[in-house]
């Protein structure tokens, strides 16, 4: 298929890419470089642009049978800080991306969604029927556009999967992309930039958490595993399946401390870190059940920590020498 790819010049929108060009899909990206880079879209044809703009966008939809949605503002703490800019984006923007998509033959949609839709779970694992029920404006971003969604499926017939990532880490296999966002949040790449001494210590915010050593627990996902799933989603869209909600996850936590000593062990040096006090609303532990994406989908996650670890750390090493 020829898939329009927004935000492909970002972090799990560039890996996605490679996996549809393995697939032997047709790649078209469209993306801003807000945030992205054009450097992880070399070997592909990359459009700079807005996804607000209606006219670009026609063109590109010309070329396509269907869309990868990836483009987004993604920080959860600026969302706090800046919602307007995330219910601009995100909500907008995102809008008349899908009027240009009605305006066209396209009837094939991909989401990037989140865990974020979920806020505080009432049980573990999260099942996609727990309530959905946001903390932040990210999140809450993320579970309006799914309604939009779900409506437009029913009423125009554009029909979806929603992809609900839990927390995304590691590189691509080649050691040609992986995580460059600035500034970077995400703990995996903190914590291994730490212990290679090319960022401050580890910050491990609370320790006195309900979970087995008191640290945060998170599922952690290969963002190849996330990209192999895009492609299924593509493929059973294509075979005519309804729209639907998938999280996307291992299905297993990790703690920080239990990061911290695999860091360790891979690396070989100490990660230096600090305790600081949690922060506010956060979770003790999220982690996903992945049946729904394996019985429909037939996908499930290949990758463990320690592999997504240490192909993450692959591309620390890289962007350090070069
Ligand atoms: N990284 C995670 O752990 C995670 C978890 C859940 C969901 N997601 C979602 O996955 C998607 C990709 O996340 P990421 O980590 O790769 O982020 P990223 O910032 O690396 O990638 C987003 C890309 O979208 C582009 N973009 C943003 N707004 C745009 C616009 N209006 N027009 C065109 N391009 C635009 C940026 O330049 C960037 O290349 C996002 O939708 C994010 O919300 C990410």
């Amino acid at each position: 298929m020829r898939v329009l790819v927004t935000g492909g010049s970002g972090y799990i929108g560039s890996c996605a890419v490679r996996h549809l060009a393995e697939a032997g899909h047709q790649v078209l990206i469209l993306d801003n470089l807000s945030t992205g880079h054009a450097s992880l879209s070399k070997g592909f044809e990359l459009i700079e642009g807005d996804i607000s703009d209606s006219v670009l966008v026609a063109r590109c939809l010309e070329r396509s049978d269907a869309v990868m949605h990836f483009a987004a503002s993604a920080y959860v703490g600026e969302s706090v800080t800046d919602p307007r800019k995330y219910y601009s984006n995100n909500i907008e923007s995102g809008l008349a991306l899908l009027d240009a998509v009605l305006a066209s033959p396209v009837r094939i949609f991909v989401f990037s969604s989140s865990c974020a839709v979920y806020g505080v779970p009432a049980s573990l694992p999260i099942t996609e029927s727990l309530p959905k029920d946001p903390i932040n404006p990210y999140g809450d971003t993320k579970l309006a556009f799914e309604r939009i969604l779900t409506a437009y499926s029913v009423a125009y017939g554009l029909r979806s999967v929603a992809l609900r990532y839990f927390n995304a880490a590691g590189a691509h296999a080649s050691g040609t992309v992986g995580e460059m966002h600035e500034p970077e949040t995400h703990l995996l790449p903190l914590a291994l930039r730490a212990a290679l001494g090319t960022a401050p210590p580890l910050k491990v915010f609370g320790t006195h958490f309900n979970t087995p050593d008191g640290t945060c627990i998170r599922d952690y996902i290969h963002v190849s595993d996330l990209a192999s799933a895009h492609i299924k989603a593509l493929e059973y869209l294509a075979a005519g399946g309804e729209s639907t909600a998938l999280n996307l996850g291992t299905g297993h936590g990790s703690s920080i401390r239990e990061i911290i000593k695999l860091v360790e062990e891979i690396t070989g040096r100490t990660l230096p870190h600090e305790f600081v006090d949690a922060r506010p609303g956060d979770p003790p532990a999220l982690f996903a059940s992945p049946e729904k994406a394996r019985e429909i989908l037939g996908w499930q996650s290949v990758h463990d920590l320690r592999s997504i670890l240490t192909s993450a750390l692959m591309w620390e090493e890289k962007k350090r020498k070069n």
